[in-house]
């Protein structure tokens, strides 16, 4: 399961190559994830159409699962069900839930389950995320009296959780983390009485929709929708989910078509949902021609076409304010600012560190291998663009957005390429590889 042990031989990337036609990127991970887990916890049944077939969201699927949810297999294409327990109906686990790469399932697995009270859970997972920072979620959960215990004072996993009935209070988050956020809506969804967790900057709200459409009375208020506030008693009901495709995953489609010459796609069915769209904001930045066509609402989430074609693009610069809009996006971009003449600069993206991998020095590394030249900061980069890349032997080093990013720039270098382990795509994007084949001209 954990793509970190994945062995198989490099895959080459050929050098050149145009991308024409269209495309449907696989569904939002953060919303499929979330589905899954409310759906769990709603009285009746929940189906989910369009729900991404990847590793991350069958590790939330298996735990859930192995705490007495019913879920229908998920394969690609079918609607699966979730047959809900209701708030309280978890069962204790016989064994440790594994949640492989996935931050998302263990940062709300903890908040899920901190409020079971009476019940005990180890959370563990792999190489990867057993080194990824949890205290982020275990330190305001414990001012709700949670109980969360792991290595290095409770910050690393495996993480041992004693379910409590928790207090509810007011709690602010460390950093602008839906993750961190999502844990602490869930917590709050069975504390004593109300609960408003405080951002420092908006993080994408995939929660506070789908909880309010679940029926969960929760209100979002202050500056830029950074307070949210949760009344617990309601009862969640199962709901038709419709899971739009993941802009995320669309952004590596998007940087292609805006860089190789002579391309042109259009990509369907995107979540547009505005604390998402950074990407978008940094592309108009450069000058990239994108289009949204047919914009319309889906399910309570804002969805549209995207329509690229090659053009010139100039360098750009962003920094912490639009960080939670573009957070997974960044390597791409750090592509985009290879192929564009002058300097880019990325700040505020220390977050970029604690990901699957450290994103900023994978990327800074790998990038460098094929010629580019980048300063790596604390925060963010400088990248010197304009210089020709050459093919070179790369490694996704087990970041499945690393390896799809390197795809993208080994088309633009100059003599072939080969990506170690690049499997790893496998864990937001299956059919990614398949999708570049079949656009590729
Ligand atoms: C996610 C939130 C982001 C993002 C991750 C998915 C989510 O992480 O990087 O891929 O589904 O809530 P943070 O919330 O830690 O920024």
């Amino acid at each position: 399961m954990s793509t970190s042990s994945s062995q198989s031989s490099p895959r080459a990337l050929p050098e050149g190559g145009t991308l024409i036609g269209r495309v449907k990127v696989p569904g939002d991970k953060s919303i499929s994830h979330r589905s899954l887990l409310f759906g769990a916890i709603a009285e009746g049944t929940t189906t989910i159409d369009g729900l991404l077939p990847a590793e991350d969201p069958l590790s939330t699927a298996a735990c859930l699962r192995s705490m007495g949810v019913t879920i229908s297999p998920i394969q690609d294409g079918e609607i699966v069900t979730v047959e809900g327990v209701g708030l309280d109906g978890l069962q204790e686990p016989t064994d440790i839930l594994n949640c492989g790469n996935s931050g998302t399932t263990m940062r709300l697995m903890l908040g899920l389950l901190a409020g079971r009270d009476g019940r005990h859970f180890i959370l563990d997972g792999d190489d990867s995320l057993r080194q990824r920072p949890m205290r982020r979620v275990g330190q305001p959960l414990a001012t709700m009296g949670a109980m969360v215990r792991g290595r290095d004072g409770g910050n690393l996993a495996p993480l041992a959780v004693q379910g409590q009935q928790l207090r509810g209070t007011v709690v602010g988050t460390p950093v602008a983390s839906a993750q961190v956020k999502s844990a602490i809506l869930l917590a709050s969804l069975t504390a004593d009485g109300p609960t408003t967790v405080i951002e420092p900057a908006q993080s994408r709200d995939h929660s506070e929709r789908m909880l309010k459409a679940f029926g969960a009375d929760l209100q979002v208020g202050g500056e830029m929708g950074r307070h949210i506030s949760v009344r617990p008693g309601g009862i969640l009901r199962g709901q038709n989910v419709v899971v739009p495709g993941d802009i995320s995953s669309a952004a590596f489609w998007l940087v292609a078509g805006a860089l190789i010459p002579g391309s042109d796609l259009v990509i369907e069915n995107v979540g547009l949902n505005p604390t998402r769209t950074g990407i978008l904001e940094v592309l108009e930045q450069m000058g990239a021609k994108i289009e949204v066509l047919n914009p319309r609402d889906v399910a309570g989430e804002p969805v549209g076409d995207l329509h690229v074609c090659h053009g010139p693009l100039q360098p750009f610069s962003f920094g912490e304010e639009v960080m939670p809009r573009l957070v997974d996006e960044v390597p791409i971009l750090s592509v985009a600012a290879c192929f564009c003449d002058g300097d880019s600069h990325i700040s505020g993206a220390s977050e970029l560190r604690v990901k699957e991998t450290d994103r900023l020095a994978v990327m800074a590394r790998q990038l460098t291998a094929m010629g580019a030249s980048i300063e790596e900061h604390d925060d963010g980069m400088t990248i010197h663009g304009g210089r020709p890349l050459k093919g070179a032997e790369l490694d996704s080093e087990t970041d499945h957005r690393v390896a799809m990013s390197l795809a993208v720039a080994s088309m633009l270098a100059r003599g072939d390429s080969s990506l170690h382990r690049s499997d790893a795509a496998a864990v937001s994007y299956p059919s990614f590889w398949t999708d570049l084949g079949r656009l590729r001209r």
